[in-house]
């Protein structure tokens, strides 16, 4: 079984996920951290930045294919770099701003795409992404699509980064996740849009446990 959960930055996707796979003790992919992993090594082996240096990354890793892994605790996803754990590392705010490049390259989405074509031929697995239920597993029957309100989408972003949701800080959160959003939805390939077949959930006025109820339900209605 494929859950596959799509959403721009801030629709709650991450979280849901991650309590989904939990609560049915599946896999969970974070298929964003994959990405984030591919910029790290970028980074570290061109400073100056991967913009224009997409096809050597994708070579480098294509040509050392232990580069980057993927480990499971508890269902948590572990990704590491050159047998060093990056979970942490991918969310700094350099990798968030070069992770474009990489995500726009189709070499790079096709590594992505396998590595978790590989796990889940495998693993029941829950992933979340931009692209999953369109692109990557088109014929997956369980698809979301979370979404909420942008300043709600904001502020959840600045909790998960301890910035005051108000001020010149917030307000350039705003202005970076318009880019980001703009960027998803425009990219020439796997664009961030709902599948048809995708369930639709404006997360902003609903709870955690609300989104996970109604994602479940759905599936026991899928199920039967
Ligand atoms: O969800 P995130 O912020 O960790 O994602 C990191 C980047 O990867 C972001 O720019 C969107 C991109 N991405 C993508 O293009 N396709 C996916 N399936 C997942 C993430």
């Amino acid at each position: 079984m494929i859950i596959a959960i799509d959403g721009p930055a801030g629709s709650g996707k991450s979280t849901i996920a991650k309590l989904l796979a939990q609560e049915l003790k599946i896999e969970y992919i974070d298929s964003g951290a994959i990405y984030r992993t591919i910029a790290l090594h970028g980074i570290n082996s061109f400073p100056e930045g991967c913009q224009g240096r997409e096809q050597e990354i994708a070579e480098q890793i294509r040509n050392d294919p232990g580069m980057i892994r993927i480990s499971y605790e508890n269902h948590t996803q572990v990704m590491w770099l050159n047998d060093e754990d990056v979970s942490k590392s991918i969310r700094h705010p350099k990798v968030t701003s070069q992770v474009k490049y990489i995500a726009d390259y189709p070499a790079c989405r096709e590594l992505v795409n396998s590595k978790m074509r590989i796990i889940a031929r495998d693993y029941p697995v829950v992933i979340d992404g931009r692209d999953i239920g369109t692109v990557v597993f088109p014929d997956s029957t369980h698809k979301f699509f979370l979404d909420a309100q942008p300043k709600i989408r904001a502020e959840r972003r600045a909790g998960d980064l301890n910035i005051k949701p108000s001020g010149s800080d917030f307000e350039e959160l705003i202005r970076q996740m318009e880019i980001r959003d703009k960027n998803d939805r425009e990219r020439a390939i796997a664009p961030l849009k709902r599948a048809e077949d995708a369930l639709y959930l404006d997360t902003s006025d609903m709870t955690v446990e609300e989104v996970i109820a109604s994602i479940l339900n759905h599936c026991h209605r899928l199920n039967d």
